[in-house]
């Protein structure tokens, strides 16, 4: 994949820039960076706070072809928080830290219990074949929490907070990048290690969950996930497979 790389200061969400670019017929690969969004979005409606120049806010407009299933939404937004993961290994392993980063179900990246970033897909569809999908990356490089909202308060983490070293937006920007574009190769590939390198870093499973979807919950033991990023839960009743919804109780509310 091939980036096509456009810049901007200030916008209201990377995403609905890359969506009207999407809409307009920009190729894959087209990213949208803006230095800080007004309305920058999570999943489940949450906002994401964006303030100016100190995390990445980046949304990669993609064309996977073949991709059928209405599973790929979940391997996308599986493959972003991969795709963070690595930057964090690359980074821990640069400065010979021990941090590493771990996976709250379905797209939290965590560090020390702390959320570190996140990533949201979203898809369209063309019949049962995807049209275009927008994946956005929220990282929090050097972000100053004492202006966010009450409800970050001790729940947020930066790069440079966990690993007490001074990083900048543009190398984390282009170590995410390519990271990214790493991920998606594997996507097409047979032995992709998506699956494997997921569970291994998700802190769920073995904890218990309550999953809000709409107008339901579903309540158990988080016991694993599948290949697709289904989370596997152990309720009273049956064993059952999940693929979205809002985690609670495993951890502290989502941000
Ligand atoms: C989440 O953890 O809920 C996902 C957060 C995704 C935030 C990023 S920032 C860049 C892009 N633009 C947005 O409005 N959201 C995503």
């Amino acid at each position: 994949m091939k980036f096509h790389i456009i810049r901007f200061a200030g916008v209201p969400s990377t995403m609905d820039v890359c969506r009207t670019m999407a809409l307009q017929g920009a190729p894959e690969g087209t990213t949208i960076i803006a230095d800080e969004q007004s309305t920058g979005r999570g999943h489940d409606g949450h906002k994401w706070y964006s303030p100016i120049g100190t995390a990445v806010y980046l949304s990669v407009l993609l064309r996977p072809s073949g991709l059928t299933s209405r599973d790929a939404h979940a391997q996308l937004t599986l493959l972003g928080a991969l795709a963070i993961c690595d930057v964090v290994e690359n980074i821990a392993g640069s400065c010979d830290c021990h941090h590493r980063a771990q996976i709250k179900w379905p797209n939290d990246v965590m560090i020390n219990g702390l959320k570190l970033a996140g990533s949201l897909a979203e898809c369209s569809w063309s019949g049962a074949q995807i049209d275009y999908a927008i994946l956005g990356i929220g990282l929090n490089v050097s972000t100053d929490f004492s202006h966010a909202p009450d409800s970050l308060n001790g729940r947020a983490t930066s790069l440079t907070n966990a690993f007490n070293i001074p990083l900048g937006v543009p190398y984390v920007t282009d170590c995410l990048l390519a990271a990214v574009e790493a991920r998606y190769a594997e996507l097409y590939s047979s032995d992709n290690n998506f699956a494997h390198d997921y569970a291994s870093l998700l802190e769920t499973v073995g904890k218990k969950v309550v999953i809000s979807q709409k107008g339901t919950t579903v309540t158990g033991v988080a016991t694993g996930v599948t290949s697709t990023g289904r989370l596997v839960v152990a309720t009273p009743k049956s064993v059952v497979e999940v693929s979205y919804g809002e985690l609670s109780d495993a951890s502290p509310p989502k941000l």
